[in-house]
């Protein structure tokens, strides 16, 4: 692995601990204004400080996040599908490598279908552009996706976390379920979580305790944050979560805004 790739990893998952807070706001490449995220800067610029990586969309990027920020950028490179489209993350790629360079991406995110019926359209596009993105040393986050129709357990996510691994993602983002630990043990590659739909702060924050605590190194946690009712104090706890092995209590001490 060469220097490159090793520093923009580092950007990602944190050298002090081997963790990461991705805060997620690419939603809008699909769900257009996602509850939240209307006006996407007023929300997510308080959020900065406390998450150690931005993924979004270059559109999102461009439009409404200062070029002046420091926090390093996670892109968001395949789509093509929309929440009222006939074949949801049906994806493929969006951003050429070239402008994920240029706007000084740290890493890239690229969805996969697995057990879909167009789940060979999705794997190949993430292997093509993890070969483009090798060239230049940028790191790629593959993105278990789940359809509607798939069964959210262990056995699965094990085979798709799996799958991106062998094919060559540098890191997993997947769904916590129960017997977690089980997809760790059998992933090579580093592992976060998304946050998936808005459920209650404590329920959100035990869950990422949980994943930690199965071996994931971070969370790529969108709804949960912004969606919360004090999106700052949420994001806050999760941090507490990941970086400082906080407890659920804790961190919900945090998000409530009583911890200092
Ligand atoms: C949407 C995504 C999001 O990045 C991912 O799901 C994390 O966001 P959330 O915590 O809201 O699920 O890939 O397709």
């Amino acid at each position: 692995m060469d220097w490159g790739m090793k520093n923009r990893l580092s950007k990602i998952i944190k050298p002090k601990d081997g963790r990461t807070v991705m805060l997620a706001v690419d939603h809008g490449y699909f769900m257009g204004p996602t509850s939240g995220l209307e006006q996407l800067d007023k929300m997510v610029n308080p959020l900065l400080p406390y998450a150690d990586t931005l993924m979004l969309t270059r559109g999102a990027l461009r439009n409404y996040i200062d070029p002046t920020c420091d926090i390093p950028i996670v892109l968001r490179v395949s789509g093509g599908t929309s929440i009222i489209g006939k074949e949801l993350l049906h994806e493929g790629t969006v951003v050429s490598i070239e402008d994920a360079i240029r706007l000084n991406a740290s890493g890239v995110a690229y969805s996969i279908l697995v057990g879909a019926e167009f789940e060979r359209d999705t794997i190949l596009g993430m292997t093509q552009y993890i070969d483009e993105a090798e060239r230049y040393g940028i790191p790629v986050i593959a993105v278990t996706a789940v359809g509607k129709e798939m069964v959210r357990d262990a056995r699965y996510m094990s085979l798709a976390s799996r799958m991106a691994a062998e094919l060559g993602a540098h890191i997993v983002k997947t769904y916590f379920v129960k017997d977690f630990e089980k997809v760790i043990e059998s992933c090579p590659v580093p592992v976060v979580i998304a946050g998936g739909k808005k459920q209650p702060e404590a329920e959100a924050l035990k869950m990422a305790y949980d994943a930690i605590h199965a071996g994931a190194i971070g969370v790529d946690m969108g709804r949960n944050i912004f969606q919360s009712s004090n999106p700052v104090g949420m994001v806050k706890a999760v941090n507490a979560i990941v970086h400082k092995n906080a407890t659920p209590k804790e961190a919900f001490e945090v998000f409530k805004g009583n911890k200092k």
